[in-house]
């Protein structure tokens, strides 16, 4: 019996994967390598010793989906495949509903065909729009205001349909706020490809001198030093909801949405600064426009998790700077540097 993790090679994906067989689960991972490279798996096996299968499959055909099933004896389903570029959706919907949209279909096709009705999905914080209410419970209003966003709504609706149509469908939607820092080893972490869009990598990417300086977008917004306030959660700690997550779905039906955050929001000063105090490195920055798009103040109401799912986070924005810079730091061009190497 084994886990499926679609999107597995990805940067949440590659920490759950070690988590999950830490604790002792067989897994099969999943993905198009479209948004990673697969010696991210490789350093995972390296982390925890442990082997498992990797098919390198897009979820869009559902022929080759259908064989790993076929071949795997599946109990339950983690899906982290996905295109997650906020900007990029807004160019190339039709891509971002397309890979998303279809991709689950097919996997929840699958799924069904082969009697296996447990999941993990990887929903997001922007499904809550830009009301501004925090901290922002699961039942607050939904709305999003980019494809990127719809395709997360769209999804969560399906797998409610789905577990209309069949109560015995088991799902838990995870939305998760603002995931950054990287496993302790400092050997998986998050690569993007390009210039990063996000804050974290493009801090660790200006320390590690690959980019010039920071621009902060906004500095005045209603916050405390007039920066844009997020809810920042470790990686590991959000690869850990997904088992308290997963042992939900195993133990009963239904479906419910949580939030994965800390519950505390921190600006983008004071991540700048818990950068540069814990690192010893220096951040230049500069002020810029505020982005299209962006609110100000975004954390979570995390009790449903901790009530429901007996998970909280327990690292601080301390020890994400620090594991986020061990990982830039030992691998400055990402997963890149060691495939260099290797052709040498
Ligand atoms: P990631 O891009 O690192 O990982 C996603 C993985 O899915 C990649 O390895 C990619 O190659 C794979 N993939 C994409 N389309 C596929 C397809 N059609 N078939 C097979 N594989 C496919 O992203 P991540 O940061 O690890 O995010 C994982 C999930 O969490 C995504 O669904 C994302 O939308 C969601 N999420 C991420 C964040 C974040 O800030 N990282 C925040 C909220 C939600
Ligand atoms: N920011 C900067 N400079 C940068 C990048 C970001 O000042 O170069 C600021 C933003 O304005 C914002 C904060 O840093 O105030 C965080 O921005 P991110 O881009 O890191 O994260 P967002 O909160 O905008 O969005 C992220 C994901 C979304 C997801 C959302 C909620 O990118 O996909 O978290 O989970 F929907």
């Amino acid at each position: 019996m084994a886990v499926l993790v679609t999107g597995g090679s990805g940067y949440i994906g590659s920490h759950t994967c070690v988590e999950l067989l830490n604790a002792g689960y067989d897994i099969v991972v999943v993905d198009n390598l479209h948004n990673s490279r697969v010696e991210s798996l490789r350093r995972v096996r390296e982390i925890t010793g442990r082997a498992f299968k990797f098919y390198e499959v897009d979820l869009l055909d559902q022929e080759e989906l259908d064989k790993v099933f076929l071949y795997n004896h599946i109990e339950a389903v983690i899906h982290f495949a996905g295109l997650k570029a906020v900007g990029e959706s807004v160019h190339l919907p039709l891509w971002y509903y397309h890979n998303n949209i279809t991709g689950t279909l097919n996997l929840c096709k699958v799924m069904q065909k082969y009697g296996v009705k447990r999941m993990v999905f990887s929903s997001s914080a922007t499904v809550y729009g830009t009301s501004g209410q925090v901290p922002i419970p699961e039942d607050a209003p939904l709305q999003a205001t980019n494809p990127y966003g719809r395709t997360k709504l769209m999804i969560e609706e399906i797998l409610r349909d789905l577990h209309t149509s069949d109560p015995l469908w088991s799902i838990a939607i995870l939305r998760y706020f603002n995931p950054i820092g990287s496993h302790e080893s400092g050997r998986i972490g998050e690569d993007p490809n390009g210039i990063p869009s996000n804050l974290m990598p493009y801090i660790t990417q200006v320390a590690v001198g690959r980019l010039k300086e920071l621009q902060v977008f906004g500095s005045d917004y209603p916050t405390m030093d007039g920066t844009g306030v997020r809810d920042y959660i470790h990686a590991v700690d959000l690869a850990k909801g997904h088992l308290k997550a997963l042992d939900k779905v195993m133990a009963e039906s239904g479906v419910d949405a949580y939030n994965l955050g800390t519950g505390r929001g921190h600006s983008v000063l004071e991540l700048v600064a818990a950068f540069e105090r814990v690192t010893g490195r220096s951040v230049p920055y500069k002020f810029a426009a505020r982005r299209a798009g962006d609110i100000a103040v975004c954390y979570a109401d995390v009790s449903k998790a901790k009530r429901e799912l007996g998970w909280a986070a327990e690292k601080g924005i301390e020890d994400m700077c620090i594991d986020g810079w061990r990982w830039q730091s030992s691998n400055p061009n990402g997963y890149q540097q060691e495939i260099e190497i290797a052709v040498k």
